[in-house]
Parts: C-alpha cells; sequence; structure tokens
C-alpha cells in the first residue's frame, strides 16, 4: 500500500470532479455532501475520464463521452453502456492535504 498526497483540502468543489495520478493509476476525487470519495478514472466503457463527466445528483457521475453512470461512492458502474465498476480507493484530508491510498 502506498499514501499519497494530491492535492489541498481547499482545492477541492462540491460538484467538480478532479483527476490525479498516483502510482501510475488515474483516480478521480470527489466532494459530495463534505465527504471525499476517489473511484477509479478510467471508464469501464471505453476507457474515458470520469473527472470530465457530469455529476448528475450528489453521488452520480456520467461519463461525457457515452453517458454510463457510476456511484462515486463504490465506482460501481450503475447503467450501460459500462457494466465493471471503475474501483474505489480510501480517500481522507489530514493537515489539509488529501491524501489517497493505493495499492503498489
Ligand atoms: S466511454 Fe464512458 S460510457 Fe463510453
Amino acid at each position: 500500500m502506498a499514501v499519497v498526497t494530491v492535492g489541498n483540502e481547499d482545492d477541492v468543489q462540491e460538484g467538480q470532479p478532479f483527476r490525479v495520478e498516483v502510482e501510475g493509476t488515474p483516480i478521480a476525487i470527489f466532494l459530495a455532501q463534505g465527504e471525499l470519495y476517489a473511484i477509479g478514472d478510467t471508464c469501464t466503457h471505453e476507457e474515458f475520464s470520469l473527472a470530465d463527466g457530469e455529476m448528475v445528483d450528489d453521488y452520480t457521475v456520467e461519463c461525457a463521452l457515452h453517458g454510463a453512470r457510476f456511484d462515486i461512492r463504490t465506482g460501481r458502474a450503475l447503467s450501460l453502456p459500462a457494466t465493471g465498476t471503475a474501483g474505489s480507493y480510501p480517500v481522507w484530508v489530514e493537515d489539509g492535504v488529501i491524501k489517497v491510498e493505493v495499492e503498489e
């Protein structure tokens, strides 16, 4: 496991996901209802960035390419054309910075 700092707490806005690369893995960070969530950034349909998608409710991001929806709490695909999970990662704030834990 590796714990990596990916940004400052103040940089994150509700409804505005951002993409980071951690140990070669693209991850999308979300703030929803005051909580941080981190899921794999790669849409499991055709590998588009989920951080470029649009939030359709507090916990659902819609891929900008073909409209598949994912639960940002779990990374699970909620609608076609994606079916697989994008995966999720532990994320938290420590001393004002955002930390994500990934497998090495
Ligand atoms: S690439 Fe995301 S729905 Fe097709």
